[in-house]
């Protein structure tokens, strides 16, 4: 395969988010270089031909992967990482190498089509040429994009995957350890109840490393699942005490930060 300053290399680019990306990539006419940990061609011998070069390995290798391969990038290259948690990966594109850097975190799956629900987070690190090229190569994908410095990205994503994911592990551990079989819950099941099984099973299919690290990498998410914690102890304790009062307080709180009226009865 010939490589030339046209090119784009993906280390992880046998994976499932660097297929999907070399996918895309290759639609618009680029030429792609995948990179997996057994392809013959290495990363070293790649990284200082191409004009894009993406990192999207798994969590807990990616700062390795970076501090191997940034030193070797151009200075007009631009470096992007596929990471799901961007702190590290940013500080380490940046520091380690002087090239153009972006984060990208797509938030969602493999396989996914653009569409308006379809959404990357970009994080601009370094070089306005290729921050602005890789935005609007996802524009142009269809994506909707949204720019967020890397930090403001790991806090809000304590949440939105630290405390989603737990929740729904969580359940799935209750309903494992339950005594009902899967059967006789899915025969039973109401249709808010089968969208979480159906959630539960989209988890399933991806690898539990990536969960573990969503929970133990981002330093932002212990802080978040405390709080959740917290807030399970105080209405366990609302509802053991069959405190209407107290189930009334929490459920205007609720209803009000998602605009609703606040009230419990009808
Ligand atoms: N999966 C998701 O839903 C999702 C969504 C958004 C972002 N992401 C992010 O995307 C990144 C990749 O996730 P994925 O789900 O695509 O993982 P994956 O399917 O396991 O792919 C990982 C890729 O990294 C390569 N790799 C692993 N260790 C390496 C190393 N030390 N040196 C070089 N290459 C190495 C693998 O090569 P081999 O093929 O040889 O094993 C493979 O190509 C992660 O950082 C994740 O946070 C994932």
């Amino acid at each position: 395969m010939g490589i030339d300053s046209s090119s784009v290399c993906i280390i992880g680019g046998t994976g499932k988010m660097g297929s999907w990306l070399g996918t895309l990539f290759e639609a618009d006419g680029l030429q792609v270089v995948s990179i997996g940990k057994d392809t013959v061609l290495k990363a070293r011998d790649a990284v200082p031909l191409c004009k894009v070069v993406v990192v999207s390995v798994p969590i807990s290798d990616a700062v390795e992967v970076i501090s191997e391969v940034a030193p070797l990038v151009r200075e007009e290259t631009l470096l992007v990482d596929l990471t799901s948690i961007k702190s590290a990966t940013m500080r380490a594109m940046l520091s380690l190498s002087k090239a153009q850097v972006a984060g990208v975190h797509p938030l969602f799956g493999p396989g996914e089509t653009a569409g308006p629900s379809s959404r990357v987070a970009l994080c601009p690190g370094r070089g306005k040429e290729g921050i602005q090229w890789i935005e609007r190569f996802f524009k142009r994908k269809g994506f909707a994009v949204s720019m967020i410095d890397p930090e403001t990205h790991d806090r809000m994503m304590g949440l939105i995957q630290g405390v989603n994911h737990f929740s729904t592990i969580v359940l799935a551990l209750c309903m494992a350890e339950s005594g009902f079989s899967l059967e006789d819950m899915t025969e039973l099941s109401t249709a808010s109840f089968m969208k979480r099984i159906e959630r539960i099973h989209a988890m399933l299919a991806q690898p539990g490393e990536l969960f573990q690290s969503l929970l133990m990498e981002n330093k932002e998410a212990v802080g978040f699942l405390n709080n959740y914690h917290d807030q399970a102890g105080r209405l366990i304790g609302i509802v053991r005490k069959g405190d209407t009062a107290g189930f009334e307080r929490i459920w205007k709180t609720i209803t009000r930060f998602f605009g609703h009226n606040g009230k419990v009865l009808r």
